[in-house]
């Protein structure tokens, strides 16, 4: 038994120095293999515990298992220091050299424009409402008084999707006015929304032209709500938007839902700068009665008006730029103007 008590201080302490002297964790695994691995120096000395006479067992036992554990929770300080060191930059660090700045991202001009005009009209009480860009027939043009004789669906030709058998075939919505006919089948009328949305048509993308655009949707149907109406909300929200020097012309003009009709103009600093005393912005009119009668509103209780505008033509007369095109290529020589 003296012979093997005789053993255990010394070697702790030669392996104490080794897990001590372990320069990274690969030597530190090395060393724990060469002391307590199977064949290690210290797992050794266990073993012979087994030769000892019965009655010196336990004394022998209690004092090398004190020092396994000892060399043991030396190992996991050690390996915790190693671990750190391995965590921390190889390089110095320099702490006089400017921070790094995070680049910002920004909001895409078209959102940026979408929310202006939402802001304005939040302000005299319009709410934002949605709808699907994948429509069906009734929705996009029939109930909005355009069968599908009707000329008026050759301007707006659009991408059809296949259906399965027997449901109506799907499409791209082609005008954020469906969405009039969802939320007025939904609820009850006074209604007083607008909608900012993306719309298709099958159009061939030029200067002015994208085969996907955005628009804005205004819907407002009370009691005895007229022309006048229409006249001065949306000439508060392009003084809003395109400065207070704007001024508002309306022409006749035909939609199929809506009588009458017309086309707004508008005339301010920035369409003089682009050469024009007046440029058309909008579509607008007074809720056709067969529109009503399709959703079920009475048109001789309920009369409203509605409209819609294009977002890209009103950005790109608001900041100046001459391509549609641009607002969808993702180049950010162009977007981190905005
Ligand atoms: N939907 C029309 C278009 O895309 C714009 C429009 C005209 C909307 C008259 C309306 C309206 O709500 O009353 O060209």
């Amino acid at each position: 038994m003296a012979a093997i008590l005789d053993q255990i201080e010394p070697l702790k302490q030669a392996a104490l120095a080794e897990f001590g002297a372990a320069s990274d964790l690969t030597a530190l695994e090395q060393a724990r293999v060469s002391y307590l691995g199977s064949n290690g120096k210290f797992t050794a000395l266990m073993k012979q515990l087994g030769s000892l006479p019965k009655e010196e067992k336990p004394a022998a036992g209690k004092v090398i298992n004190s020092a396994k554990a000892e060399l043991e929770a030396a190992l996991a300080r050690r390996r915790e220091e190693l671990e750190l060191k391995a965590a921390l930059p190889k390089e110095p660090t320099d702490f006089t050299l400017p921070g790094r700045r995070r680049v910002l991202g920004r909001l895409h001009p078209l959102t940026q424009v979408t929310e202006a005009i939402v802001r304005s009209f939040r302000k005299i009480g319009f709410v934002v409402a949605d709808g699907p860009e994948v429509e069906d027939d009734y929705h996009c043009f029939d109930a909005l008084n355009t069968p599908a004789d009707h000329p008026a669906r050759d301007t707006q030709d659009t991408f059809y999707l296949a259906a399965p058998a027997g449901a109506a075939p799907a499409l791209l919505r082609t005008h954020t006015s469906s969405v009039q006919i969802r939320v007025m089948r939904k609820q009850p009328p006074p209604v007083r929304i607008i909608v900012p949305g993306r719309v298709y048509r099958r159009d061939n993308a030029d200067a002015t032209h994208n085969p996907t655009f955005q628009q804005v949707e205004g819907l407002y149907v009370d009691r005895q709500v007229t022309v006048g109406d229409l006249k001065g909300t949306v000439e508060f929200v392009f003084k809003e938007l395109m400065g207070p020097d704007t001024r508002i012309r309306f022409r006749p003009h035909y939609f199929s839902y809506t009588e009458p009709s017309f086309e707004i103009d508008f005339s301010s600093a920035l369409t003089r700068k682009m050469g024009k005393e007046w440029l058309e912005i909008a579509g607008c009119g007074m809720v056709h009665p067969q529109v009503f009668e399709n959703v079920g509103y009475d048109p001789e209780v309920w009369t409203g008006w509605a409209f819609g505008f294009g977002i890209e033509r009103i950005a790109m007369i608001r900041y100046g730029i001459n391509d549609i095109r641009l607002f969808y290529q993702n180049d950010l020589r162009f977007l981190s103007q905005f």
